[in-house]
């Protein structure tokens, strides 16, 4: 019975870093990240953009705040584009984003 509730315990706080899929989508739009990113996340409106829908969650929230960091700081990336996005969002925004376009079919990884 303990482990049952150790295990429960783990899931749930597991879960309160795992970010919101309902609150990323909010975030998406609040930002319009599908003007460059593409509607669907697949078809960006540029070839050099990337595609996100189906990304790793945790590489989207290292990129994002890689972005935050900026080019001069040490495991930092510069872009101006990114960079002005990236900067004003919190933690929590970052977190719900990048489970939202995590949840979405894409064709950067392979569905189980
Ligand atoms: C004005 C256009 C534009 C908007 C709006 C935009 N992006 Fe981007 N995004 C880009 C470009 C261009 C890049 C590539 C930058 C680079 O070369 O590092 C990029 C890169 C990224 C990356 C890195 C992807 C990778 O594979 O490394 C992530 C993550 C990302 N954007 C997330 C977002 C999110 C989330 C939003 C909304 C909050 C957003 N973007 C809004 C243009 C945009």
């Amino acid at each position: 019975m303990k482990k049952i509730f150790a295990l429960l315990a783990l899931a749930l706080s597991v879960n309160a870093f795992a970010g919101n899929v309902e609150a990323g989508k909010a975030v998406a739009q609040k930002y319009n990240c599908a003007a460059c990113h593409g509607a669907d996340y697949s078809n960006p409106v540029d070839p050099s953009y990337p595609k996100l829908a189906g990304q790793h969650s945790d590489y989207l929230k290292h990129a994002l705040t890689a972005y935050q960091r900026g080019a001069n700081s040490s495991n930092g990336r510069g872009n101006a584009i990114m960079g002005g996005i990236a900067k004003p969002m919190s933690r929590t925004e970052i977190e719900d984003v990048a489970a939202y376009l995590a949840s979405l079919n894409g064709s950067l990884v392979l569905r189980k």
